[in-house]
């Protein structure tokens, strides 16, 4: 397994390219399965949850074609011939589960496996599997999987989610594209990348309204067509990559960034210290002192603090001045970075879903294991700015949702270096 080696090294300078954001690109993949047209995909990603992806739906017989080194997904399920997404590929990824919704709708049953849990949480998916029964659909889970069946097709209904679940709102609004009548989906999730899939399945045919509000109406339609779409910028990403010059002071322009992405994280790192400024490349960011002042920070459903830019803020906050309180309330285990940030000299106390941070003048350089896919690049960025050298091991984790991080952070200036495993 291979690891990276960062090397506290001074203020960072320069520029950041963003990618195509994974989340969305992880929801917009399953949507070519709602229509025999060719679905292409832009600016898209090159990440190993994109391949994973790609091998779930190809295991189902549609094309995916990666071009341009990845950046371009060239999608057709003409020729969806198997209705049964395998727990060996869905095992990996629990977004494998948004291939259930369109699978339902275009071809009236499915059997999807269930994806498990993940190191973060038990991740239930009960909430997409009651907006699919609204909708009409017979579910049945058997020897871990779910067995779906809409013989009739699925009707439109009243879908309301006692939370905003990003992933149920995804699999709810692909479906109702195809579903006979309308469909209303309530406490629907807000994030950016349902607009994008939202944006997509229009371009596809599909009659939508109020992506990004709290209630979206679906017009089902008999059938949808194909599309080219560009993948959103990535926010996470993003507000990841505007954390380095915030930790290591310098000046960085992440190209791309829009501040309607991430204004909830921008609010939370001006009140820190941190300016940001939109510019016509993207996001300009730099520390307005030598230090950060400590801040709260409460995650929540978009457009609040993002739970996927938790694990990078307590990095930050590490060598605040002051103390900070983050509150978790997306995730039941997601604070397991604190102790590989402890052991780099953090004081760090966690209880339940809420971690004090009290900041030190500096870090430690030391070998820490990354544990998850934010948790991976916040010890990194946490090492940036650390004395002497850190060694963060276990960065498959780090593949799934990063795509070329030593060359984007080894162009600001950065000293780090990918290790090759045995
Ligand atoms: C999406 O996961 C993202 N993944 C996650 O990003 C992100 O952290 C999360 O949304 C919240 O923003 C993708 O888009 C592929 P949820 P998802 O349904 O859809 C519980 C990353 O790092 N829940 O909004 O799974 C669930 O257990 C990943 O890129 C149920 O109880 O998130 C969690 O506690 C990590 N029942 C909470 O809701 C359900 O049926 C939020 O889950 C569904 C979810």
């Amino acid at each position: 397994m291979d690891s990276i080696l960062v090397t506290g090294n001074g203020p960072l300078n320069g520029d950041i390219p963003i990618a195509g954001a994974k989340n969305a690109c992880l929801t917009l993949m399953p949507a070519t399965l709602l229509s025999d047209e060719p679905l292409t995909l832009t600016n898209a990603p090159r990440l190993s949850d994109i391949k994973t992806m790609t091998a779930l739906l190809q295991s189902l017989g549609a094309e995916v074609q990666s071009l341009q080194g990845g950046q371009v997904l060239a999608m057709s399920s003409h020729d969806l011939n198997n209705l049964h997404a395998d727990y060996d590929i869905v095992r990996k990824m629990r977004a494998s589960i948004l291939v259930l919704g369109p699978m339902l709708a275009r071809a009236g049953q499915a059997v999807v496996s269930l994806p498990g849990g993940c190191a973060i949480g038990a991740r239930p998916v009960d909430l997409h599997l009651k907006a699919l029964e609204a909708m009409g659909a017979e579910l049945e889970l058997r020897d871990g999987y779910v067995h779906a069946k809409a013989p009739s097709g699925l009707k439109g209904a009243v879908v309301d989610f006692p939370f905003a679940s990003v992933g149920a709102t995804e699999n709810a609004l692909m479906a109702a594209t195809l579903a006979k009548g309308t469909t209303v989906i309530k406490n629907a999730a807000r994030e950016p990348e349902i607009v994008d899939l939202a944006e997509c399945l229009r371009a596809m045919g599909a009659q939508i309204e109020g992506e990004g509000t709290s209630q979206i109406t679906i017009q089902g339609v008999d059938r949808l067509g194909g599309a080219t779409h560009r993948v959103v910028t990535d926010r996470i990403e993003l507000g990841t990559y505007m954390l380095a010059p915030a930790i290591c002071g310098g000046e960085v322009t992440c190209l791309g960034g829009k501040l309607s992405l991430v204004e909830a994280y921008v609010e939370r790192l001006d009140a820190a210290g941190i300016s940001v400024e939109e510019t016509e490349k993207g996001l300009k960011v730099a520390r307005r002192g030598d230090r950060v002042q400590a801040v709260d920070v409460v995650t929540e459903p978009f457009p609040g603090f993002p739970t996927d830019l938790q694990a990078q803020m307590m990095a930050l906050l590490c060598t605040a001045e002051g103390t900070s309180n983050l509150e978790e309330r997306i995730f039941e285990n997601r604070f397991m970075h604190a102790p590989e940030l402890i052991r780099m000299g953090a004081d760090i106390e966690v209880q339940g879903g809420m971690a004090r941070v009290r900041g030190v003048e500096r870090l430690k350089g030391a070998p820490v294991m990354a544990t998850d896919l934010r948790a991976s690049v916040s010890l990194i960025l946490a090492g940036l700015a650390a004395e002497g050298e850190t060694v963060v091991s276990r960065v498959y984790h780090l593949d799934r949702g990063y795509e070329h991080v030593v060359r984007k952070l080894s162009a600001v200036g950065a000293q780090i270096e990918r290790i090759k495993g045995e």
